[in-house]
């Protein structure tokens, strides 16, 4: 699957911190159960690398991929582990260079024009407006639409259940990002039944 491929896969991509491993195969389960299969497990826990394995061995279903990539030898590892595809918070020349070098399909973080502008010269078309809310939100995406209307976004940031089928409204949107739909305390506690919950609901929202 390519990138687009991922992002058109469901409406809301899931951003994913993992704090014990014993929690990342019910929790992948919990998603998939109510329509969420793409899942961005975020490489901020020491428990992340192992969970994004686990979760690629048992959980057929997901489309297990990787978030928070910062540093260029993380693609290696994380497509070694299983994830099939990458969110960085933002792009540097090493990390465009090093995730092509890796093979693994790649959704860039960008804020600006400019970003923008270098992820294209990269070969990018597809990338995650990081942080959304904060970068100006519906405004910012209707306004980026004009010089780069080929470009397919993914706004992760502040966006709720509320707020998502308003950026799913958008031509340049495929896909929202957010954390609603993983609460802490939840996992903490294995209440799956929750997070299924949730799922079916961000699963039933129009891209
Ligand atoms: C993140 O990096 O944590 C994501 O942007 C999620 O943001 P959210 O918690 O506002 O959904």
């Amino acid at each position: 699957m390519n990138i687009r491929d991922i992002m058109r896969a469901s409406p809301v991509m899931p951003v994913i911190v993992i704090d014990r491993v014993e929690d990342a195969v019910p929790l992948a389960q919990a998603l998939v159960a109510g329509g969420i299969r793409v899942l961005e497990v975020t490489l901020r826990t020491a428990a992340a690398l192992e969970s994004i394995q686990a979760i690629a061995a048992a959980v057929p279903d997901a489309i297990v991929g990787v978030g928070t990539v910062t540093k260029p030898e993380q693609f290696a590892q994380v497509k070694a582990a299983g994830a099939r595809f990458a969110v960085t918070p933002g792009l540097t020349d090493e990390l465009a260079e090093a995730a092509k070098a890796a093979g693994i399909p790649l959704l860039p973080g960008v804020m600006t024009p400019s970003e923008v502008i270098a992820a294209l010269a990269h070969g990018f078309d597809a990338m995650k407006l990081f942080p959304a809310e904060q970068a100006g939100g519906l405004g910012m995406l209707k306004a980026l639409g004009g010089p780069f209307a080929n470009v397919l976004f993914c706004p992760t940031g502040g966006v709720t259940l509320e707020s998502a089928p308003r950026f799913l409204a958008l031509p340049n949107v495929a896909c929202v990002g957010g954390s609603w739909l993983v609460p802490k305390d939840k996992v903490a506690a294995g209440e799956w039944h929750v997070v299924t919950q949730l799922a079916r609901e961000a699963a039933a929202l129009k891209a």
